[in-house]
């Protein structure tokens, strides 16, 4: 399973990266115009706080086919490292699709909302197709039976296609995405945060302070090696 970010904040994506397994950082043109920032200093930023190989998702902003192969080969030559251009389905988009995996770019399809669009973009030669989960949710539809069977889709046709799932707001929606075998989601570092927390991992963890005290005070297995280490030299 590959947990990407889905953000494009530098402070929060340099903590995720610190601290958690995460597998690279997706955007699209909302979530860079919440930065205010300079578009190309922002990649080229992000690039260096997660390395050359992290998987690197950004959006294209033009319509047509020309405009979106243009701007995914200036994004392969000024951000480069493993990149995936983010083309959102349109026909423009899977004529753009089949022309940039012939150079071998990386291509993610997005703004997917039914089984067919995503069947037709990775027959297009995406590497990625990123459903919308949540925004299918809100319409009351089901955005997990819908990623469902396009995993399942991809399997009964031998489709080397991956799943992306996108747009999440819970974590019961992030763990049924799982449980369905999407090989991948992206999620915004506040819910990547919830993933691991749960209040009685926090009472464990008190107990076993208060335990360890009871009996050792406030010494710490690192003091006890360095106490004895200091006595062996003396
Ligand atoms: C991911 O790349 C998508 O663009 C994103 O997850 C959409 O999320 P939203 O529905 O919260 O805007």
């Amino acid at each position: 399973m590959l947990y990407i970010i889905d953000t494009a904040d530098r402070d929060e994506i340099r903590r995720l990266n610190e601290y958690y397994p995460i597998d690279g950082v997706t955007t699209n043109p909302t979530i860079i115009s919440k930065e205010h920032s300079d578009f190309l200093k922002l990649v080229k930023d992000i690039r260096d706080i997660i390395g050359p190989d992290k998987m690197f998702h950004i959006q294209v902003t033009g319509d047509t086919c020309d405009e979106i192969v243009k701007e995914a080969r200036l994004l392969r030559t000024h951000v480069g490292g493993n990149l995936y251009v983010k083309i959102p389905i349109s026909r423009d988009g899977l004529k753009a699709t089949q022309i940039l995996k012939k150079e071998g770019i990386n291509v993610t399809v997005t703004a997917i909302f039914t089984q067919q669009q995503a069947l037709i973009a990775a027959k297009a030669g995406a590497d990625f197709v990123a459903p919308y989960v949540n925004r299918l949710d809100n319409i009351v539809s089901d955005g997990v039976s819908v990623v469902s069977e396009i995993v399942e889709l991809f399997k009964k046709h031998s489709i080397s296609t991956k799943v992306l799932a996108a747009s999440f707001k819970t974590v019961e929606q992030i763990h049924k995405i799982a449980m369905v075998g999407a090989q991948s989601v992206t999620l915004q570092p506040a819910l990547y945060d919830q993933l691991i927390y749960h209040p009685l991992t926090l009472y464990a963890i008190d107990d076993f302070k208060a335990d360890w005290s009871n009996v050792y005070g406030d010494k710490s297995i690192a003091m006890m090696f360095e106490e004895k280490d200091s006595s062996v030299i003396k």
